[in-house]
């Protein structure tokens, strides 16, 4: 725990609604810092590799078709705890059981749709941040 990173998207849908600046705006208000930011259209291949752990899943191809539908936005965000503190300020991945002040229970109503994705781990924190970021830098 404590000094953490995380790997956060604003998925195609949170993109195109023009929701960066409002996702981007709640964790700076609560004091974690965007050490790294970019946006990319994810490739079928990038995004089989992100959600792997998905593979086999009813509703695996469509989250496929669904996170490459057009640009992202990938930042690292660091902080005190910031994995767990990030995961509580996005908010359950059905938007319809999300709590109120949470980003999906406050802009989302779609699990299909949910806007953002957050690293859930220490360890796929790393595997994510080495898949968006290659070579980055522990001094960042
Ligand atoms: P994420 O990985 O995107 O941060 O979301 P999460 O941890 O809250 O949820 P996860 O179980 O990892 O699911 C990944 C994404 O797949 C879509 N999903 N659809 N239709 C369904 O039943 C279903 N379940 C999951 C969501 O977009 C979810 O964020
Ligand atoms: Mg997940």
């Amino acid at each position: 725990m404590e000094e953490e990173r995380s790997l956060v998207l604003v998925k195609p849908d949170g993109v195109e609604r023009g929701l960066v600046g409002e996702v981007i705006g709640r964790f700076e208000r609560r004091g974690l810092k965007i050490v790294n930011l970019r946006m990319l259209t994810m490739s079928r291949d990038m995004a089989e590799q992100h959600y792997a752990e998905h593979k086999g899943k009813g509703f695996y191809p469509g989250l496929i078709d669904y996170i490459t539908s057009g640009p992202l936005v990938a930042m690292e965000v660091a902080g005190w705890q910031a994995i767990r503190v990030v995961r509580a300020m996005v908010g359950a991945t059905d938007p319809v059981e999300a709590a109120p002040g949470t980003i999906r229970g406050d802009l989302a109503l779609l699990k299909g749709e949910n806007i953002i994705h957050a690293s859930d781990s220490p360890g796929s924190a790393e595997r994510e941040l080495q898949l968006f970021f290659p070579g980055r830098g522990w001094w960042l």
